[in-house]
Formats: C-alpha cells, structure tokens, sequence
C-alpha cells in the first residue's frame, strides 16, 4: 500500500480507504463487514470511512466494533454529518446544534475519542456557513475532530468556505469527497483546478462505480445474484449506469485490463489514482477478496496511451458537466 498527503496537510492516508456505505449495519451480515475490515488492514489500508447517516447509524457502530483493539494512532477514521439523522427538525443539516449532537452520537458508535476527519456531507442551503465552519472549528479546538472537510460540494461553495476560514481564522477545509470515476468526472473542469490551488485533496467515492467498472454487470442480462443491483437499498443508487450503452462499454475495457495484467476493478481504481489531486480512493466491497483485488490498484501507472485508449472506448457515456455536483436545494 502507497500513501499520501491528505491534500496539503501533514496528514497520511492510504491512497485506497475502505467505506461502509450500503454494507456495514444493512447489505452485509457483521462477519462479513468485520472480515473486509480484516482484509484491509491486512493489506495495509489504514484510513475508514463512513457516516453518521449509513444504515440509519448502524454502520458507524459495526465499524467501531471491527476497529475495536487496534491500535488508534495506526488508524484514520473518517465520518460525516448532515443528513437526517433522526425524526426532529434539528435531526439534520450543519447548524451548529446538529453537528455537536452528532459528532457525540459518531464518537460514542466508533468507539473512540476524535475522528481524524469530520465531513460535512453536502452543503446546508439553510445554515449560514459562519455557523458551520464555526462549530467545526470548534470541535477541531475541543479535540474531538482532527481535520475538517466537506462532500460533494461545488467549486464556489469551496471557494466561499475557504475565504470565511481565512477572515475568521477558522481551521481550513483540507479535503473534498466527490464521486469519481472513469465514468464520473464532473470534478475535473471546476473543484480539482481550485482544490490544487487551495491544497484540498479529493477523497473520492465509487469508483468502481458502485461495481459497474469490474464488468460483472453484461448488457441485456440480470444483474448476478447478491451483487448490489439486486440489493434493495442498492438497486436505487446504481440503476443510473445500468444501461446497455454503458455496460457494453465497459465490456470493452477487458482486453485493456487484461494487457496490463490488471482485473477491471484494479483498472478502475487504479485510473482515479492517476488524479494527483486525489488523495485516497474510497472503495467499497462485500466480500474480503474484492478488497484484496481492489487494494492491488496502489502504485499502479498507467500511461498516457492507456488513458487515451480508456476515453476512446468510455467516449460518450463519460458524465462530465460540473453542474451535476449539487447538494439539495432544501434540507433532506
Ligand atoms: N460522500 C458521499 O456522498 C458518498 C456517497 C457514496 C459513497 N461514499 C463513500 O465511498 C465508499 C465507496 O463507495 P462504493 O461502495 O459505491 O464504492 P465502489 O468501490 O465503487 O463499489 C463497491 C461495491 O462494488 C462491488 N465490488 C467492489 N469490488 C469488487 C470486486 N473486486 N469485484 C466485484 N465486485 C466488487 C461490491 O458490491 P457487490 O458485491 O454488492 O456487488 C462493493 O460493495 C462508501 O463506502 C462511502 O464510504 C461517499
């Protein structure tokens, strides 16, 4: 396993993180969510990342559970806040009473007594970001919160924080978490180019696409039992690239796979690796062997005539307007 700056701190994350969204505490049974947890760390992963919001709470507890015994100084563990949490009107968002009630509900289910990176999971249209970056930097002062970034939000939003961190003398937002992928590339015209200039680093999710870019999924035929497009609370998430046109062009990056010695999914992690702006690639998996393939993708290069060879066959199913990074126009 490689390891990275996250963006232009001092901190180190394994450039491939595990993430408990849709398995931890919901998809998978704990002792499977335990043995990728296992499998991680074995394989020199050292940085988690989950959310107050996964499987309602229940996946920061079985993290906090497969993280128990191991040493904490070794560990990055990453979580996030926002998203409705509870049935009360102040059970969600980034007012300042919300996130110092959540980050004790996220201590208390990890198990532990800061969380190395505290994210605010999308941008709160109802919160002045005063009162948000306020009370982030407040937790950072109590000691409960490391470092401080954000998920999913635009370039402008990025560029307003910074600027109110800057006039107050807040801790600076240090990392951004977008999707990314070979599909999905929306950061790259607007977030990346001001994230580099401003020493955020990206801490990218999907990008395996949610396990579309392994292949598993043919054109014309059922998703294979078990995979997350059958998965009740997965199906929902993945039905956007579960069209023949994407999957028959995927189908097309095996030859490209396989010249490099590489299986589809270390080729799709290794290509969000190639970003120097990304920091950490957050994969996901069911099973402890797709975290023993997925992990492979570290220290991969691939070349520019790779790259090119990738577009061409990817060509118009690459999402790419800016745009598409938005956060609700109202609170969730
Ligand atoms: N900030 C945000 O808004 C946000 C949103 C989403 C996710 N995230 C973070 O990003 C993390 C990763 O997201 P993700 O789970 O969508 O990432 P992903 O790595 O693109 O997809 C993971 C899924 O793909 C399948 N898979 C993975 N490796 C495989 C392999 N080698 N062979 C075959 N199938 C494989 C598995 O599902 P099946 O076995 O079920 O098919 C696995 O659960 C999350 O856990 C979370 O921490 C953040």
């Amino acid at each position: 396993m490689e390891y990275r700056h996250l963006g232009r701190s001092g901190l180190m994350v394994s450039e491939i993180s595990y993430g408990n969204w849709i398995t931890h505490g919901s998809q998978v049974e704990e002792d499977a969510a335990v043995e990728c947890v296992r499998a991680a760390l074995d394989e020199g992963v050292t940085t988690f990342d989950t959310a107050d919001v996964y499987a309602g709470t229940r996946a920061e507890e079985v993290l906090g559970r497969a993280l128990k015994g191991v040493r904490r100084e070794s560990l990055e563990i990453f979580t996030k806040v926002y998203w409705p949490t509870g049935e009360g009107k102040n059970d969600r968002g980034l007012s300042r009473k919300h996130i110092m009630e959540s980050i004790n509900g996220s201590l208390h289910r990890l198990q532990t007594d800061y969380v190395d990176l505290y994210q605010a999971h999308r941008f709160d249209v109802e919160t002045p970001l005063e009162e948000t970056l306020r009370a982030f930097d407040d937790l950072v002062r109590q000691g409960k919160v490391l470092y401080v970034g954000v998920s999913e939000w635009s370039a402008d939003q990025i560029a307003r924080a910074l600027k109110i961190a800057d006039e107050m003398g807040f801790d600076r937002l240090v990392s951004n978490q977008p999707q990314y992928s070979m599909l999905w590339r929306v950061i790259e015209a607007e977030v990346v180019p001001l994230c580099e200039k401003e020493g955020l680093g990206q801490i990218v999710w999907s990008p395996i696409a949610q396990g579309v870019l392994t292949g598993k999924y043919l054109p014309g035929q059922p998703p294979p039992a078990g995979s997350r497009a059958t998965d009740p609370t997965g199906s929902g998430f993945i039905g956007r690239l579960m069209h023949d046109d994407v999957l028959r062009r995927v189908q097309d990056l095996k030859p490209i796979a396989a010249d490099l010695g590489l299986s589809m999914a270390q080729l799709a992690v290794a290509w969000v690796l190639q970003n120097p702006n990304v920091s950490s690639a957050i994969v996901g998996a069911t099973k402890p062997d797709q975290v023993r393939d997925n992990v492979k993708a570290s220290g991969v290069k691939l070349d520019a005539e790779v790259l090119k060879k990738i577009d061409d066959v990817l060509g118009p199913v690459v999402e790419r307007d800016p745009a598409k990074t938005v956060s609700p126009s109202a609170r969730p």
